[in-house]
């Protein structure tokens, strides 16, 4: 019974249409945490001798995972006609217009592409040049490989976004990168190769702050980029757009960092 019930509960969530990329396993194991932490209430789901979509409890536990998932994944992607345009791409991988279209289909790379070339140039002027790249919660970041302007990078992109790391892996075959998406939850993710750089852009907002802590503090690199945004989910200047906890993070760590400001973007060149 409990199976039937997680079966039933992920399709109600998946009923949204952004959140139907995501992927079952990565939903179960959100909802084993729910219940571990309301247990009373799958006690009294599987008391039930059948699965009624109505109940009030079935309703609240559907809301509450979507609210997360939406918060953390749903709003970003903005154009369900991603895959054609990425058909167009497959005939010039490197059509900057086409890639533009594509990067205004996710919020966060639709918010940078007027400050793409400087935002790049900025980071590198820092960092130099990497030649190994690992870029969290990437969204579709690495479409905007071709505005950094390096030489063979091996560059590997992290994201919950099944469908997101689809159109990456293919983006990376056909724009002939040396490249991988994988699909993971950073609030997990661990990885022991070394990296020049890791982008963080606009992700750890998003994630527990002990696992921002657990990856700043683990992962393997010299220089980890971490950017935020100014404006609030409304588009209004935040009042406090500066961090203060992973400042404060940072300071107890001994780690040391600078902060530039580029156009609705905060960036923390973070150096180990
Ligand atoms: C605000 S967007 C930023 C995307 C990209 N880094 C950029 O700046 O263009 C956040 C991205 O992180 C992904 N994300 C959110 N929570 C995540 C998690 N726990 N693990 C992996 N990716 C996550 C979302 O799916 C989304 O694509």
């Amino acid at each position: 019974m409990q199976k039937k019930i997680f079966k039933e509960i992920i399709n109600s969530i998946k009923e949204k249409k952004t959140l139907q990329s995501i992927d079952n396993n990565i939903i179960e194991e959100k909802l084993v945490e729910h219940f571990k932490k309301n247990s009373g209430d799958l006690k009294k789901l599987l008391a039930l001798e059948t699965i009624n979509k109505k109940n009030k409890i079935y309703k609240k536990t559907v809301k509450t995972l979507r609210d997360y998932f939406n918060k953390t994944y749903g709003i970003f992607n903005l154009e369900p006609n991603r895959q054609k345009l990425f058909e167009q791409l497959k005939k010039t991988p490197s059509n900057e217009k086409i890639l533009i279209e594509l990067l205004k289909t996710h919020k966060s790379t639709l918010e940078r592409i007027p400050n793409l070339n400087k935002f790049y140039e900025i980071i590198f002027s820092v960092t130099k040049d990497p030649k190994t790249i690992l870029d969290l919660g990437c969204g579709l970041n690495p479409l905007t490989y071709q505005w950094m302007f390096l030489d063979n990078v091996n560059y590997t992109a992290v994201e919950i976004n099944k469908a997101d790391v689809l159109l990456l892996n293919e983006y990376f075959k056909i724009a002939k990168i040396k490249g991988v998406a994988l699909k993971a939850d950073l609030n997990k993710y661990s990885n022991t190769k070394k990296y020049n750089v890791v982008f963080a852009f606009k992700v750890l907002d998003m994630i527990d702050k002990k696992q921002v802590e657990r990856l700043i503090t683990n992962l393997n690199y010299k220089w980890f980029v971490a950017t935020f945004s100014t404006k609030t989910i409304k588009n209004k200047a935040m009042n406090l757009p500066y961090r203060r906890y992973l400042q404060l993070m940072l300071g107890r760590l001994n780690i040391k960092y600078k902060t530039i400001k580029i156009g609705d973007e905060i960036i923390y060149l973070i150096r180990k």
